[in-house]
């Protein structure tokens, strides 16, 4: 039986307790937010015990990985005190707000010799893992282009209205275009050469933005990410994959999800069964991408296994990327990347 110390019972916090909770080799050990309410609730719905401090849960010897659920602006403090502590530790996305921050936290890891992965979910998510999958057996030959969309309502659900302060959260940019970012870089297994956005600009930063990428294969990416969207939008996650010989067509509200129109005038509709839990705070309530993700995370970590599919260096790249979004929405220019 693995023990998990989770810090932070706001909405992620309630999504990884729920996932553990469904998993037999694991148990949640206790969580700790500063609410203590709320670490008191979450843990009385899985239950585990509720901590007020942090560092209190982290100094327990028989708890051997923390999972990080805070806001970004904390995960640096965060995860480099899990580390000094000798933990494993899983942190939510983005791996933090700078490449400073983010470099400090993998060499702290490094030295301190635990393991470290940052929760990029698309990767684990089954209808982006099916096109990473087709992508990297060139099942339908080459791809020349995709646009994602991620649309949200204004997240309203933070602790302390977080998420609307673009210097704790890094606004929709960094925030929720992320997803989208690092799932083209690991897709395509390489940063893009050039890329150019623009951005809606409103007090607590970037709200919504395109961005145009190009890809050394000559694959030209559109992402189109925004979290400015009325209380009463659905949120929507979408891609839309042309390869050579076929068209992948994948949108969240759809029923199926994911359509495969082939040139050859068959069309393929696979299912991808929802792993659905009442209860879970926020704008999901399918856990299948946090459970692969996070059944990942635990496995890697039993049998000592290196994470693969997420690096926490290619978590960094992936920041980099969105920061240079950033330089390119402020300043009206195309980035060229090193
Ligand atoms: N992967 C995804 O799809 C996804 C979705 C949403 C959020 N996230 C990420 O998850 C992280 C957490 O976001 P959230 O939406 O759960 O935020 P949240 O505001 O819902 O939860 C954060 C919790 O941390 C607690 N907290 C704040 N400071 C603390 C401290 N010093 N010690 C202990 N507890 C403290 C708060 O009381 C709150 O309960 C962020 O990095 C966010 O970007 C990822």
């Amino acid at each position: 039986m693995v023990r998990v110390g989770i810090i932070g019972a706001g909405f992620m916090g309630n999504m990884h307790a729920t996932v553990y909770s469904q998993f037999p080799d694991v148990k949640v050990a206790g969580i700790a937010d500063i609410r203590g309410e709320k670490a008191k609730s979450l843990a009385e719905k899985i239950k585990s015990i509720p901590y007020y401090s942090p560092e209190e849960l982290m100094k327990k010897e028989d708890i051997t990985i923390i999972d990080i659920c805070l806001p970004t602006f904390l995960h640096k403090q965060y995860v480099i005190m899990a580390a000094s502590y000798g933990k494993d530790v899983i942190c939510e996305k983005p791996i933090a707000l700078t490449i400073e921050e983010a470099d400090e936290m993998i060499n702290v890891c490094q030295e301190k010799r635990v393991r470290f992965m940052v929760a990029q979910v698309l990767r684990f998510w089954p209808e982006y893992r099916f096109l990473k999958e087709v992508y990297d057996r060139k099942k339908y030959g080459s791809l020349r282009t995709i646009s994602c969309q991620r649309l949200s309502a204004t997240p309203n659900w933070g602790w302390q209205n977080w998420l609307q302060d673009s210097e704790r959260s890094g606004s929709a940019l960094i925030d929720l275009h992320i997803h989208d970012t690092d799932f083209l870089l690991y897709l395509t297994g390489q940063k893009p050469e050039k890329l150019t956005s623009y951005g809606k600009l409103e007090e607590g930063g970037y709200t919504h933005i395109y961005t145009t990428f190009s890809f050394p294969q000559g694959i030209i990416g559109q992402v189109e990410g925004g979290w400015d969207l009325p209380a009463n939008y659905p949120f929507l996650m979408a891609f839309t994959a042309i390869f050579e010989r076929a068209v992948i067509e994948f949108n969240s509200r759809n029923k199926p999800t994911l359509v495969v129109y082939e040139a050859n005038g068959r069309i393929e509709r696979p299912e991808f069964a929802p792993k659905q839990v009442a209860g879970v705070e926020g704008n999901i309530s399918d856990l299948g991408g946090y459970y692969y993700e996070l059944r990942y995370f635990i496995e890697h970590v039993i049998h000592n296994k290196p994470f693969g599919v997420i690096t926490p260096e290619q978590a960094r790249d992936s920041l980099a990327v969105v920061l240079a979004e950033k330089e390119s929405a402020d300043t009206g220019k195309t980035i060229t990347l090193k």
